[in-house]
């Protein structure tokens, strides 16, 4: 469910006629809604509200500072993988308290700002990290809280690139090693376990591998709860996947209600760390036909946004929906959507059934809120898109179009 919909023939973002921001702002342009952005964080968080719970929203879906303060404002903690991260959550307003840390590369730097501010926990992916932090930690006079990513083995069925929880991935410690940590960990002076930590994957559109997950998570937790090593936080990552297509994943209600039956009865404080399910439909990507262009085998619809903008299509080959911004009755066509960069992996959709569009309109690429703009690059000297947060009948920048000028600002 998301608020944006065709009204006589016009497509609107809440009140707001997407047309008429387009050609305000330029394109490629980003285009956010508050409603459905607010909508879905109490949709996933109101889920687990059976359970002592946090959502840390993963920052790296959407990390403009204006969206993380929306959810911020509605109790929301948040999710990082860098001190960029950080930066940006702190900047957003969001209490340190309600911070935890994943990453299995955290530079030292990194690790003393996260210390500075006092986070909830670090999710701490090897020995060689737990040491630094014991030491770094130490140095400051500090005890850090952590909780040990465990690699649970479970295959996610999602693409690979994005699937984190098997035994080949980089990600977490092997479960069998895992009870040598925590011994390990509860000797360092500087070190306080607190919790357990696991994620699986992203873009998940079933219930089974999170449950699968769970249920050696538990039986791990069991083993500690044997040794004396009782631990208070549980936290299970993000990866609930959305509808790009014909996908069917679960609704947040019932992702809530198969964890809430397996956790309710113990003494844990459950942390979810959503991100795409958030954003993802949350926001479009707004782009213009340049030209149409048509060879011996293909019909090329060429448009101003490209793999710099929006990446997922030639990275992941997934698939975004792309409409009319406005409609009009005409016959469809196959086409290939591609942007103007000299790669032939630059394209957003193939041999896609489309209406004949016309050089010079206006198009939404759909579902592009999660991982959009926040894997956007300046790949061709292209400025990266402007950002516009739409709230009721108000529309924002929240990011300016970056210029020429910006592309060379910090070259010398
Ligand atoms: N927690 C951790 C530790 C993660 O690594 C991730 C995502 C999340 C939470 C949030 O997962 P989500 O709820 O958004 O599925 N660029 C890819 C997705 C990469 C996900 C990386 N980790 C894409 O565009 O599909």
């Amino acid at each position: 469910m998301h608020h944006f919909e065709m009204r006589d023939g016009e497509l609107f973002a809440e009140e707001v006629q997407v047309a008429d921001l387009a050609a305000a702002h330029g394109t490629p342009l980003y285009v956010y809604s508050a409603a459905t952005i607010r909508r879905h964080f109490d949709a996933f968080d109101s889920a687990f509200s059976g359970l002592d719970h946090l959502t840390c929203y993963s920052v790296k879906a959407n990390s403009n500072v204006n969206v993380l303060r929306l959810m911020g404002e509605q109790g929301a903690g948040m999710d990082i993988v860098s001190g960029g991260e950080l930066h940006r959550a702190l900047t957003a307003g969001i209490p340190s308290g309600r911070i935890v840390y994943s990453g299995v590369g955290k530079r030292a730097e990194e690790i003393r700002a996260a210390l500075e501010a006092d986070i909830l926990m670090f999710n701490v992916e090897s020995l060689a990290e737990l040491a630094r932090i014991n030491d770094i930690a130490g140095d400051m006079g500090r005890k850090a809280r952590i909780s040990f990513r465990i690699n649970p083995d479970v295959d996610p069925k999602t693409h690979p690139y994005i699937s984190t929880g098997m035994k080949k991935n980089k990600f977490g410690l092997d479960i069998e090693k895992s009870l040598e940590a925590y011994q390990l960990a509860r000797d360092l002076p500087a070190i306080e376990p607190v919790g357990i930590d696991c994620h699986i994957g992203s873009q998940l559109t079933s219930i089974n591998p999170f449950l699968e997950a769970l249920d050696k998570i538990l039986a791990f937790k069991a083993r500690l709860d044997d040794m004396g090593l009782g631990i208070r936080h549980l936290d299970l990552g993000g990866g609930l996947g959305i509808t790009y297509n014909e996908e069917e994943p679960p609704h947040p209600r019932e992702f809530g209600e198969a964890l809430t039956s397996r956790l309710k009865d113990m003494d844990l404080k459950v942390i979810l760390e959503p991100g795409r399910v958030i954003v993802g439909n949350a926001g479009i990507l707004v782009t213009q036909v340049v030209y149409l262009k048509e060879t011996p085998s293909k019909r090329f619809v060429i448009v101003d946004a490209a793999m710099n903008d929006l990446i997922r299509p030639s990275l992941y080959n997934s698939y975004h929906r792309i409409g009319e911004v406005a409609a009009h009755d005409r016959p469809k066509a196959k086409v290939d959507v591609v942007g103007p960069i000299c790669e032939s992996g630059d394209f957003l959709a193939r041999d896609r059934e489309l209406p004949g569009l016309e050089q010079g309109e206006y198009l939404a690429v759909y579902s592009a809120g999660a991982y959009g703009f926040a894997m956007s690059s300046n790949y061709n000297s292209r400025p990266r898109a402007a950002e516009i947060l739409v709230d009721g009948s108000t529309a924002r920048v929240i990011r300016r179009r970056e210029s020429y000028d910006d592309l060379v600002a910090l070259e010398k």
